[in-house]
């Protein structure tokens, strides 16, 4: 039979053939991630897998970087860790990502590299767009949160950054949580208010808040999943119903709990984001974040003009394709190939490496707590305003970050000196267990109201536990605190 495909005529054997089969003879790497449009209609994700094609008809493929992941169906967790996103074809049998630590690709003619532009042949162009080995990060991440396609980015700002200004534009409004880590705070406060993007908050835990925020601007709803360093655990099944209900998408930062503790997709969430230079990458050497459709949202409902058209060009992938073709091309805010390989390498292990954080983090609480610490906040203890919330949410674990108020701030300043173990450092998610004084580092910017609001007190010391062995950091933490 003869079919066109991407106006161009192919030979194929038989009469009629499966969508699926096509896809293999043609050696489609991830054919979840290719719109089609079969004479004209675009086919659904759902209908790709049974969809016939026959002599004379006509295929439109548009190739998506970024989705998919070549897994076998229902491949678990810690199975999705090591082998999504894995290389193949590899001509070297090469089993972890090569780094291909190039700016450009080249094509055999200026045909197929207009081609490769249009996405109509599957291929990379340039490294700002798209990377071969940031695409592997790309398919693992979407594969751990069962999205259907991601896009990398430099950084988890550049994450949030990116996503939001995908959906929403200059006079339109967004509906955040409060407990937000400092940089998103700044960025929904400040910068975007600048681009004319404005914020209004409510409480991460009250979805009725989020509802009262609503305008007939609001565009999206933002919550940290678990928020930095306040440790709120946001209520995302009941806010993912507000934003049901008023059409509108639930985006997620997920960074503290990783899909190892918690799907947002699972509660109804839209879009993650996490910046996957803390627990994804797991080892403190590596900047990076990672924007995943979640695959639920109808982008091409009319509430957003400006997604329409990739709506009907890429279907259910509109979101995505406007994030890799648009903001993330034009804001230049790639991930570079080493950045990605070293998250790869990272996420092979999250499995492993989250349960120990966490069990870690929670004898420290305790010792914490035993020791005297004037407050410590942190959603495994009974005492946690959210723990059943949390405990609901995150599967029976919850995180590696403790907030330890200890009396004041040259008290706060004593016990981080004290230390030995931990590193007294502006980051989360390390092997290492860390330690910061949020007041006078990330939030020292802010008055000191909104410093309070934000969860960073001036006695506050922020924890998060790494993969030590907790004894050793237990008499590491008790004898700090005896001293101070
Ligand atoms: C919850 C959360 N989201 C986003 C970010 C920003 O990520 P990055 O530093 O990779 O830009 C951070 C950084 O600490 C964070 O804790």
């Amino acid at each position: 039979m003869r079919l066109i495909i991407n106006g161009r005529q192919e030979e194929i054997e038989g009469t009629e053939i499966g969508l699926p089969e096509l896809f293999r003879l043609r050696k489609v790497r991830n054919p979840e991630a290719v719109t089609v449009e079969l004479n004209g209609r675009l086919l659904k994700r759902a209908e790709i897998p049974s969809a016939v094609v026959r002599d004379g008809d006509r295929l439109e493929l548009l190739y998506f970087i970024g989705g998919g992941g070549a897994l076998p169906p229902g491949a678990r967790f810690d199975t999705k860790a090591v082998h999504a996103g894995a290389p193949d074809g590899d001509r070297f049998g090469a089993t972890v990502a090569p780094v291909y630590q190039c700016s450009s690709f080249a094509h055999e003619s200026p045909a197929a590299l207009a081609e490769v532009f249009a996405g109509r042949r599957f291929g990379h162009v340039y490294s700002r767009i798209s990377n071969p080995t940031v695409a592997l990060l790309e398919e693992k991440v979407a594969a751990l949160e069962d999205g259907i396609g991601a896009v990398a980015c430099s950084s988890g700002m550049a994450a949030i950054t990116l996503a939001v200004t995908g959906i929403a534009s200059c006079g339109d409004e967004i509906v955040s949580g409060r407990g937000l880590f400092g940089g998103t705070h700044a960025l929904f406060g400040r910068t975007l208010p600048r681009l004319g993007i404005t914020a209004r908050f409510a409480g991460s835990a009250d979805a009725d808040g989020f509802s009262r925020a609503l305008t007939a601007r609001t565009k999206l709803l933002f919550v940290e999943a678990l928020g930095n360093p306040g440790l709120e655990t946001a209520d995302i099944g009941g806010i993912a119903r507000i934003a049901r209900r008023a059409g509108v998408p639930l985006v997620v930062d997920s960074t503290a709990v990783t899909p190892f503790l918690m799907r947002p997709k699972e509660w109804g969430a839209d879009v993650v984001v996490h910046s996957s230079t803390k627990y994804l990458n797991g080892h403190g050497n590596a900047v990076g974040g990672v924007i995943v459709d979640l695959g639920a949202f109808d982008w091409g409902g009319g509430m957003f003009p400006d997604l329409s058209p990739y709506a009907e060009r890429y279907g259910e992938l509109a979101f995505l394709a406007r994030i890799r073709r648009e903001v993330h091309r034009d804001f230049g805010a790639c991930l570079s190939p080493m950045n990605a390989f070293l998250t790869l390498m990272g996420i092979e292990t999250l499995g492993l490496r989250m349960p120990r954080h966490c069990d870690n983090a929670a004898a420290l609480a305790r010792a914490l707590v035993e020791g005297g610490a004037v407050s410590v906040t942190y959603p495994g203890l009974p005492s946690y305003p959210q723990h059943a919330l949390a405990a609901r949410q995150f599967g029976g674990r919850f995180g590696a970050m403790i907030a330890a108020r200890l009396g004041s701030r040259d008290r706060a300043f004593r016990f981080i000196e004290g230390l030995v173990l931990a590193r007294n450092l502006a980051n989360i998610g390390d092997t290492r267990t860390l330690v910061l004084h949020p007041a006078s580092t990330i939030y020292a910017e802010f008055p000191e109201e909104e410093r309070r609001a934000l969860g960073a007190a001036p006695d506050l010391v922020r924890i998060c536990a790494g993969i030590e062995d907790p004894a050793d950091l237990v008499e590491d933490f008790t004898r700090a605190l005896g001293r101070i």
